[in-house]
């Protein structure tokens, strides 16, 4: 895994930005898997950016999130529908046919993750996949003990993810109790990854998904097993990493490796 770490949450946004701009320069129909929550919103803010003073173009980009709460319309204001249309996609010009956010209202979940599956395998598979990490370790909303083979489904939120969330509602108990997710195998068969994390409150979790064993405990740390997962850390949230002087020594000799 490759392990960038920043000074700052603004400069950790920014150079995972230029990832995903690489990417689209290689590939501008390229498919993208995006996150919510309070970490890419940098990320965000910076795309809206590129895309509106340097004409970085998302014209032709499909684009499939990780999540949605089960319960909430597309238009409730905590609903991850919500967070993308007014964080992102009305920032930049992704087609809305070419938006896939899975569904928290559908009548038939099992149907609906089936479809999911089928419609990123129909789009040629996501090229790069953004995360962020739950303090449990999570991604996406695969809890502890999800299995690392596991694909779109519903999830139960684990205790401490409704009170982490608890911020963004009046309260821990209007926070929804179930979400639907891709699982860990459907985020593994990205051809690309890339992990960010900010602030003390995920130091812990990151040094585990990194440096941990691979574990179901704690579902970042199969990123381990993906050969293209790079990890955009700023300071504090690499604070717990035992191994963070030879990451840091890594990419100092970046520049002149053969
Ligand atoms: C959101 C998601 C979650 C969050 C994680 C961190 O789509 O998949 O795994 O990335 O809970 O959330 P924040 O960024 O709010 O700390």
């Amino acid at each position: 895994m490759e392990v960038i770490v920043k000074e700052s949450f603004e400069e950790m946004s920014k150079a995972a930005a230029r990832v995903v701009a690489k990417v689209l320069n290689l590939k501008p129909n390229a498919v993208l898997g995006l996150a919510t929550g309070s970490t890419p919103l940098g990320l965000y803010q910076e795309l809206a950016r590129m895309h509106r003073d340097e004409g970085l173009d998302f014209s032709q980009v499909t684009t499939f999130n990780l999540d949605e709460y089960v319960g909430l319309t597309r238009t409730h204001p905590q609903s991850y529908h919500y967070f993308m249309q007014e964080n992102l996609f009305r920032h930049i010009n992704v087609p809305q046919q070419n938006i896939y956010i899975p569904s928290g209202t559908t009548d038939n979940y099992a149907a609906f993750c089936q479809w999911y599956e089928q419609r990123i395998r129909e789009c040629g598979g996501i090229d790069l996949q953004v995360l962020g990490i739950g303090s449990d370790g999570h991604i996406a909303f695969n809890e502890p003990g999800s299995s690392l083979g596991s694909r779109t489904r519903i999830k139960t939120l684990a205790r401490q993810t409704i009170d982490d969330n608890a911020r963004f509602f009046s309260g821990p108990e209007e926070v929804p109790v179930y979400a639907i997710t891709m699982g860990v195998g459907t985020i593994l068969e990205a051809r690309k990854i890339l992990l960010l994390a900010n602030g003390k409150k995920k130091a812990a979790a990151v040094a585990a998904a990194i440096e941990g064993p691979v574990t179901s405990m704690i579902t970042a740390s199969a990123l381990q097993l993906h050969r293209d997962a790079m990890c955009t850390l700023d300071r504090e949230a690499a604070g717990e990493l035992r191994m963070l002087d030879y990451y840091e020594w890594v990419q100092a000799k970046m520049p002149n490796a053969p």
